[in-house]
């Protein structure tokens, strides 16, 4: 995607996208204006939001495709009105095969040039994307847009190319976790996925270490150890550290993705209709690393460590079995009730990494852990299991603005009880009732009183069918969200 102010103009594209409020679905233009009144007064198109109409239209040279989408209400309008307008858009400009795609940018009252602008890009962007390189006849085809519009002037034109640049960023860093998730698991496995983030490490400037088995023995972390010892894949430690504010460097944020490249479910094994979108279990790592890419590149004024316990849940003669009582980094005993509760266990250690050995303050996780959570919340809400309030806060103003949803599940004393062990500190899971909650409490006895969120994105890192700007497969949330709430940490003092 090449995205650029001005870069060509109007006449020059093969398609216009126009978006058009409800109340002002009108153009300059005279012959497309005519076109919309008509269409107007057939009740054919009114601007409401989801509505979608293409025609062809005459420039001075040629004839060129015009697309005009519904953004509804100038009043009602928010981020995510623009993004999925937009999207629609740009999948009907790929349908016309266009790909020299004018955008006219909807500039209004009621959100910034800039939030406009950054809601365009994301809608572009991650509207037109696809993972099609197994498909041996898929062309890879590249699209250009050019931004105008006849309210851009020299106020708001700076705020606009910041906008085109940051919100390019969080298109490239949400398809990196996107390709990550889409790549099947003979193709990303821990080692693979080590040296992805590598790469992207390189490329976007963060620091990547990546310890393999013997280091995560001599760490202790036996956890991790016995969900990842039935693979031939071996497993990997894989620690990213950006460091943006040198000044205060004991100042760290930790994020934690779970990083099970596939799960079988071990002995407790899947079904196999469970199993088949099973590469996406390392949806959290995915995350983590592509909200890295965007915090590093855009040199936000932060410490940043990321940390992916990457590993196999597979069966063999040397698996870990339910029933077995294992160790932890932190010391703690664990009676396996079911060995597909194998996320908990290698993110309890990963947790516990991150604070003792990176010394993280505070720490988000980031997992796929429970099919509980899209029972609970679905397909488009990610569940939050948090021991501060006010870290939530923070994450639930984040996610206003990127559309990416979050709900707060409780974390009432009761429902700790359900994972104490009769005959060790703690049991893997605790039963059918509250599976999301009780999922997200195990991994909060090991973060050892830090303020912690942990994200269940078991329903939102993964579609199986197509939703407003993501089709189906790796979704790339919440890279948007952790960017932002990022963001804002580094800009606001606390
Ligand atoms: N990776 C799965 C959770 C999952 C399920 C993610 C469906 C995405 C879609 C996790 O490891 C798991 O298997 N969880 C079990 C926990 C249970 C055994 C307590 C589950 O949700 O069934
Ligand atoms: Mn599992
Ligand atoms: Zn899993």
């Amino acid at each position: 995607m090449d995205i650029t102010l001005k870069g060509f103009t109007c006449q020059e594209a093969d398609l216009v996208i126009i978006p058009l409020f409800e109340e002002k679905a009108e153009v300059h233009h005279e012959e497309t204006n005519n076109y919309i009144q008509s269409m107007k007064s057939k009740g054919q198109f009114k601007g409401a939001k989801g509505e979608i109409f293409s025609f062809i239209r005459k420039t001075n040279s040629s004839l060129q495709d015009a697309v005009i989408v519904g953004l509804g209400k100038e009043k009602e309008l928010n981020e995510e009105v623009v993004r999925v307008a937009l999207a629609s858009g740009v999948k009907k400009a790929k349908e016309l095969k266009c790909k020299k795609i004018f955008v006219r940018l909807p500039l209004n009252e009621e959100i910034s040039p800039y939030d406009t602008t950054r809601a365009v890009v994301e809608g572009l962007g991650l509207g037109c994307y696809s993972f099609d390189k197994y498909k041996s006849d898929s062309k890879t085809e590249c699209l250009t847009f050019s931004i105008g519009g006849s309210l851009i002037n020299e106020e708001n034109s700076s705020q606009i190319k910041e906008a085109l640049e940051e919100g390019s960023l969080l298109v490239e860093a949400t398809i990196i976790a996107r390709d990550l998730v889409n790549e099947p698991s003979n193709v990303i496995y821990p080692e693979t996925l080590a040296k992805a983030a590598k790469e992207v490490g390189e490329k976007y400037g963060f620091e990547v270490e990546v310890k393999e088995e013997k280091e995560i023995k001599a760490l202790g972390m036996e956890a991790f150890l016995q969900v990842a010892k039935a693979s031939v894949n071996k497993p990997r430690l894989i620690v990213m550290r950006y460091f943006g504010n040198k000044e205060d460097k004991d100042n760290i944020f930790g994020l934690v993705g779970k990083g099970l490249t596939y799960d079988s479910g071990g002995y407790s094994i899947k079904p196999n209709d469970g199993m088949v979108t099973m590469k996406s279990d390392m949806g959290g790592s995915a995350a983590v690393i592509g909200a890295l890419a965007a915090i590093s590149k855009s040199k936000l004024k932060i410490n940043v460590v990321g940390v992916v316990a990457a590993c196999e849940n597979l069966i063999s003669g040397d698996a870990y079995k339910p029933g077995e009582i294992i160790g932890s980094m932190a010391g703690k005993k664990i009676e396996v009730l079911n060995t597909d509760a194998e996320g908990r266990l290698t993110l309890a250690d990963a947790v516990t990494y991150i604070i003792r050995e990176e010394k993280a303050k505070e720490v988000i996780d980031l997992a796929t852990l429970t099919g509980a959570a899209l029972v609970a919340l679905g397909g488009t809400t990610t569940a939050v299991i948090t021991n501060n309030q006010e870290f939530y806060k923070e994450l639930e103003e984040a996610s206003k603005y990127t559309g990416e949803r979050v709900w707060n599940l409780p974390s009432f004393p009761e429902y700790k009880k359900l994972i104490k062990s009769d005959i060790a500190d703690l049991k893997n899971t605790g039963g059918r009732m509250a599976g999301t909650i009780t999922a997200g409490l195990f991994i909060g006895e090991f973060v050892e009183d830090k303020p912690w969120l942990h994200m269940d994105i078991a329903g939102t890192a993964w579609c199986d069918s197509p939703r407003e700007y993501s089709p189906k497969g790796g979704t790339g949330e919440p890279v948007r969200t952790i960017y932002e709430l990022i963001k804002r940490r580094s800009t606001e003092k606390k």
